[in-house]
């Protein structure tokens, strides 16, 4: 059977983070929210991870044969209290990271994924003027305590997913609520992210270290109407570019103005693409309070049991290239790619339709080096609690039970061979526009 290989080295892994697969996080904001009743459900146990469950998935990592694995470390364990600072939780990363190299996975590490401590968000968090310098130390004390074995560094998960989610949508826990709070905790965070850069690379020059962006393509409903257009280009760059536009130039643009953030010009060693959908978008005159527009899938669109995710792979292909555009000569990873789907009917079509796009990409030119599916077990989903199963494996929280879902066979085939061979595209993928055979 013909195969599409990839370029030996090439990084297959899964992406996860501390809150949604630890279990028993109480000192973050996120733990309050749940308590508060904003979420679907409780992360409660979530994948057990932090009494020793983290293990067995290695396992499973192993099993699969990928070679690398992002994961998180969770801040409000590390510095429970601003002058505390728990070493047995660092000890435990530390374990964790190095069980991975041992194993041959190579471990991303992740400083923060969504989640704030207590103490740091009753500080007013991200809109505190001094965020950058707190998150700094703490990068600080992770660095010293881990880089024996982590070389890739992710500071900031989905900055724009952060600060939207909190302050526009409100679906995630927020200090205070508005567009203009929303960019404060970007520039925050991009202060912080571009100290943690430097600080890193002071401790470990050798060190990749980057940010995970959460690119979202947008397309006008009606290219030919003029309002679309606008509304379109509006939400795209109002969605994904306050930190890109920052690390091209020093210059952080957003809807409501632009900031000098100097220090965060060139503070990436590789363009982190967490990458998920399209969005189209319409003119919608009612709609004032979301700046008149309405964002959607079109009809006939290929949805995830929930409809949160349209199987769009071309648009990673797309995102690729924006990313090649904008930051020439830099190394591509995609940190996290996939989707919700309980019974695993859409899943092996997105997988292989995605890494599908991947290897056009690189067959093209492209520098992509890595590409992590979204997630190794179905884990807490933030607001939406257990709805949405984004794992390869399915996980019963109460019980614990992993079963394996065919796409990890699928995945396993893929990460085993560094390839996907026709056959796979042959099968599972709705157009496969290469000769199979
Ligand atoms: C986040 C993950 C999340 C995934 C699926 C990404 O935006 O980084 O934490 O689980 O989307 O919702």
């Amino acid at each position: 059977m013909a195969v599409l290989n990839f370029p030996s080295g090439f990084l297959w892994g899964t992406a996860v983070s501390s809150h949604q697969v630890e279990g028993n996080n109480t000192n973050n904001n996120w733990y309050r929210w749940e308590q508060e009743g904003q979420t679907r459900e409780l992360s409660a146990l979530a994948c057990d991870w932090w009494s020793g469950r983290w293990m067995e998935d290695l396992d499973r990592v192993q099993e699969t044969g990928q070679n690398t694995l992002r994961f998180s470390v969770e801040w409000s364990r590390i510095q429970p209290k601003p002058d505390i600072w728990d070493e047995e939780a660092l000890g435990k990363y530390r374990e964790m990271a190095g069980e991975m190299v041992k194993r041959g996975i190579m471990p991303m590490l992740t400083l923060h994924h969504f989640t704030d401590p207590l103490w740091f968000f009753d500080m007013g968090g991200w809109e505190n003027p001094s965020s950058p310098e707190l998150f700094e130390k703490y990068t600080h004390k992770v660095v010293l305590a881990l880089r024996d074995y982590v070389n890739y560094w992710i500071t900031i998960n989905e900055p724009n997913i952060y600060a939207l989610s909190g302050s526009v949508t409100g679906d995630f826990p927020a200090n205070s609520m508005g567009l203009k709070s929303a960019m404060l905790v970007l520039r925050n965070m991009c202060k912080a992210h571009a100290f943690a850069y430097r600080a890193i690379h002071e401790m470990q020059p050798e060190a990749h270290v980057g940010y995970a962006l959460h690119y979202r393509p947008i397309k006008p409903a009606r290219p030919w109407f003029f309002l679309d257009r606008i509304m379109a280009g509006i939400q795209y760059r109002g969605i994904n570019m306050a930190f890109p536009s920052a690390i091209a130039s020093g210059i952080m643009k957003t809807p409501i103005g632009n900031y000098k953030i100097p220090e965060a010009k060139n503070s990436q060693d590789f363009v982190g693409l967490n990458y998920y959908s399209v969005d189209t978008v319409k003119f919608d005159p009612i709609k004032p309070e979301q700046l008149f527009a309405r964002r959607y899938y079109p009809k006939g669109s290929d949805l995830s049991e929930n409809g949160f995710i349209a199987n769009e792979p071309e648009g990673l292909l797309g995102s690729i290239q924006w990313a090649a555009e904008t930051f020439p000569g830099v190394d591509i990873l995609i940190t996290e790619n996939g989707v919700e789907d309980s019974s695993d009917s859409l899943r092996p079509r997105y997988l292989v339709e995605h890494v599908y796009s991947v290897w056009k990409a690189v067959n093209a030119g492209f520098p992509v080096k890595a590409y992590y599916h979204w997630s190794l077990t179905d884990n807490f989903e933030w607001e939406r609690g257990w709805t949405q199963r984004f794992g390869l494996w399915h996980l019963d929280p109460l019980s614990q039970k992993r079963t394996k879902r065919h796409s990890a066979s699928i995945y396993e085939k893929i990460c085993k061979g560094n390839a996907i061979d026709k056959g796979l595209l042959k099968e599972y993928s709705r157009k496969p526009d290469v000769t199979c055979g």
